[in-house]
């Protein structure tokens, strides 16, 4: 069996959720890190408890509400305009650097995005970026109403592509997703860009921690979660060279 589709997850795998640190310490003069760090961790936070809860909003609505909190919790007033400012960006993302080359060079495979993101989310940032020539298909989990990691979002995949799990790599940096995708019986490549090494330099190198180095420390490092990953990769740029020696 070889691979015929490579979808990839897009925060945190395709597109750097952190460069939203230079909007939010312009809005926050010092408090960049720290709204950085507290809004993608409560973003992710809402998804899984929504899904819990049986009441789902897009995810437009949870990233504004867990903006909403991080603001309110650190005690900053704001206006609509401050607040439409940080949340635009969200729109324009960066591309990690290796991103487009990493498409591009597998483009005789179908390529998606299979993402928590709303569609008004997902197509805007695509288009932002430059990416919709490459990619086949965009999926958001707003088909199933259920987000990552739930197995019924996990599905979407295949009746969009129409491609079975076992011809798909699932490819995520956020270990929960991979760990959740791997669940669920897809091939996964999980992409480590924080070494254990560098994980653990980070909590030496300062006595009080930063929130980078607490948000690296929840957000990625493997999960416990009794199920491992296939492949562990260190960048997009490996992808192509780990899809083309697949086979089994
Ligand atoms: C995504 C987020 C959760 O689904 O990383 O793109």
């Amino acid at each position: 069996m070889t691979i015929k589709a490579v979808v990839f997850d897009a925060y945190g795998t395709l597109y750097d959720v952190q460069s939203v640190a230079e909007v939010t310490e312009d809005a926050f003069p010092g408090y960049g890190g720290i709204i950085t760090q507290v809004w993608r961790i409560k973003q992710l936070e809402y998804t899984w408890l929504r899904s819990l809860m049986r009441r789902y909003q897009d995810f437009s609505a949870v990233t504004r509400d867990a903006l909403a909190y991080t603001l309110k919790c650190l005690g900053l007033d704001y206006d609509a305009e401050t607040f439409e400012r940080i949340i635009a960006k969200y729109l324009n993302l960066d591309l990690y650097p290796d991103a487009m080359a990493a498409l591009e060079a597998m483009r005789d495979r179908k390529l998606a995005i299979f993402s928590n993101g709303s569609p008004d989310m997902l197509d805007a940032l695509v288009k932002n970026s430059g990416l919709a020539g490459v990619l086949d298909a965009i999926i958001s989990v707003d088909a199933g109403k259920v987000f990552k990691p739930s197995p019924d979002a996990y599905t979407l995949i295949e009746s969009r592509l129409h491609t079975p799990p076992s011809e798909v790599l699932f490819v995520s940096s956020n270990p929960w997703d991979a760990c959740g995708a791997k669940a669920f019986g897809l091939n996964v490549a999980w992409i480590e860009r924080v070494s254990p090494e560098a994980m653990a330099l980070a909590c030496l190198e300062s006595e009080t921690l930063p929130p980078l180095t607490m948000f690296w420390a929840l957000r990625t490092q493997m999960d416990e979660l009794g199920v491992v990953p296939d492949h562990r990769i260190h960048s997009l740029a490996e992808l192509p060279g780990l899809v083309s020696a697949i086979r089994s």
